[in-house]
């Protein structure tokens, strides 16, 4: 299955290293990441999981449940954690699921046989809180991810879901965004009372609202 930006997050059953949970139940009504790796026990994926588990303030504050996903089996994740623990000095507290049978890697389209028959590839899917689909990655097992790029994709996309605004190349939180060209310069110098920088008519910039 194909899953795009917009749709909705199938739901779905694992055995994961939490016990066996049902997708959406663990989702409640926070935003969620689901992200897969190639195999357990490898240098990359050690450090990615090693970093994301560093995380989990950041991404309790924005209210956001991480899984992880590998067709490796249960057992395996739980020592392969240990591992990450120590070498990475954490506390991987997130679940890991173990898709032996592939069911939710092939839901997601996580496993891209030119790639590798058998390994999943390294997605990653933001999902907000009416479990439609936001965010899309695919990266190659030789590459690790940016998981402070996921901070900064999570905080544009629950500010510009609450304000009417967009943000530009790089923008870090606390930035000036982009008022939308849906929206006029007269109407934004309304609702923006932090003041509207006009660069061109369709270049127009604002401090950002709710700082
Ligand atoms: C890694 O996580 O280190 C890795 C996984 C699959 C292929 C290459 C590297």
């Amino acid at each position: 299955m194909s899953i795009k930006l917009g749709d909705t997050a199938p739901n779905f059953q694992a055995e994961t290293t939490a016990g066996d949970l049902d997708f959406y139940n663990y989702l409640g009504n926070s935003w969620g990441i689901l992200f897969s790796h190639p195999a357990d026990y490898t240098p990359v994926c050690t450090t990615e999981l090693g970093y994301t588990s560093k995380l989990k303030s950041e991404f309790e504050a924005r209210d956001t449940k991480v899984i992880a996903l590998s067709v490796d089996g249960v057992e395996d994740h739980q020592n392969w954690i240990k591992d990450i623990n120590e070498t990475q000095n954490t506390e991987v507290q997130f679940p890991i699921i173990a898709d032996r049978y592939r069911r939710v890697s092939e839901l997601y389209d996580f496993i891209h046989p030119n790639a590798s028959a058998t390994a999943t590839v390294r997605s990653l899917l933001i999902i907000d809180p009416a479990k439609k689909v936001r965010l899309i990655i695919t990266y190659p097992a030789s590459t690790g991810r940016n998981f402070n790029e996921i901070i900064r994709v999570l905080d544009s996309l629950q500010l510009t879901d609450s304000h009417k605004v967009v943000t530009p190349v790089n923008w870090k939180n606390g930035e000036d965004v982009i008022i939308p060209p849906s929206l006029s310069t007269e109407d934004a110098r309304e609702i923006f009372p932090k003041g509207v920088t006009e660069i061109k008519p369709y270049l127009r910039y604002t401090p950002q609202p709710n700082t």
